[in-house]
């Protein structure tokens, strides 16, 4: 049993996906969360430059003695899934647990996967599902204005924009038929609504953020790392830009008010 906190990080506001999935599933476990809000976007940089950045992320994380920690991010466990190296602390990344999510949800073993330019080119998500089953074929789709439109509130099912920028991005996999959708990247399940819209019921959207939460339980509960505690877990935030936007897009996002918990820090000092 243990009551430090899970740590959790993103480039921006993605994150939130596997915190709000936590707040379900481990009520009693505290969360730290960094959002590094100053440099988003991730998935439009260099391979070095992301893991420079996922370093001083889980850097920060382990200076608030987290538990156990997740990159809640497409791009970084693409691009950097061990978080270059040497963490002291168990971690996971979002690619296995949804990867194995969407092979276990296809039923005609068409697959689309859609994330950040650098996800896409890794194709970290397509050679997990051919390791699972080379039965599946996977159709990859970069979506590279889905993070900007999260970051700047465009989410609504009504708004023309999103509406526009989804059909964009996604039209060639609704006409090859996939029936499995892998929203690879974690700030896209905010969108979840446009893009359901879009595709239609039939097609079932895997929530990255929802599965690695999933998974970290699983992980907590097979290392004896739960909190054993009764009482309602804290949470608290930080991002590296002024905390204003964030706090009123993160409060929305996750049904709360969250003003007072959110810290701006320096994140070139981890
Ligand atoms: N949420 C990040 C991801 O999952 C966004 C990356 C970015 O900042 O471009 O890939």
């Amino acid at each position: 049993m243990s009551k430090k906190p899970i740590g959790v990080f993103d480039s921006g506001l993605g994150g939130l996906t596997a915190v709000k999935e936590l707040l379900e599933v481990l009520p009693n476990e505290d969360i730290v969360y960094f959002g590094d809000t100053g440099r988003v976007p991730y998935g439009n940089r260099s391979k070095s430059t992301i893991i420079k950045y996922a370093q001083q992320d889980a850097g920060f994380l382990i200076s608030k003695n987290v538990k156990f920690i997740i990159a809640a991010c497409g791009t970084v466990s693409s691009v950097a899934g061990d978080l270059g190296g040497s963490i002291p602390i168990p971690f996971t990344g979002v690619v296995r647990p949804t990867a194995a999510a969407a092979v276990k949800a296809t039923k005609n073993n068409k697959i689309g996967v859609i994330g950040t330019s650098a996800t896409i080119g890794s194709g970290s998500y397509k050679k997990e599902i051919e390791r699972l089953d080379s039965q599946i074929e996977v159709y990859q789709q970069d979506c590279p204005l889905f993070v900007p439109l999260v970051e700047n509130g465009f989410i609504s099912e009504d708004d023309p924009i999103a509406v526009m920028v989804v059909e964009r991005y996604l039209s060639h996999l609704k006409e090859i038929g996939v029936d499995t959708i892998i929203l690879g990247c974690t700030h896209y399940p905010i969108l979840k609504g446009v893009i359901s819209n879009f595709m239609g019921e039939a097609v079932t959207l895997i929530d990255s953020g929802r599965e690695t939460a999933l998974y970290t339980a699983e992980q907590l509960k097979k290392r004896g790392l739960l909190n054993d505690g009764t009482d309602a877990g804290q949470c608290s935030f930080f991002v590296s830009d002024t905390p204003d936007g964030f706090s009123h897009l993160a409060g929305m996002f996750l049904d709360r008010n969250i003003d007072r918990s959110v810290t701006q820090i320096d994140i070139e000092q981890y």
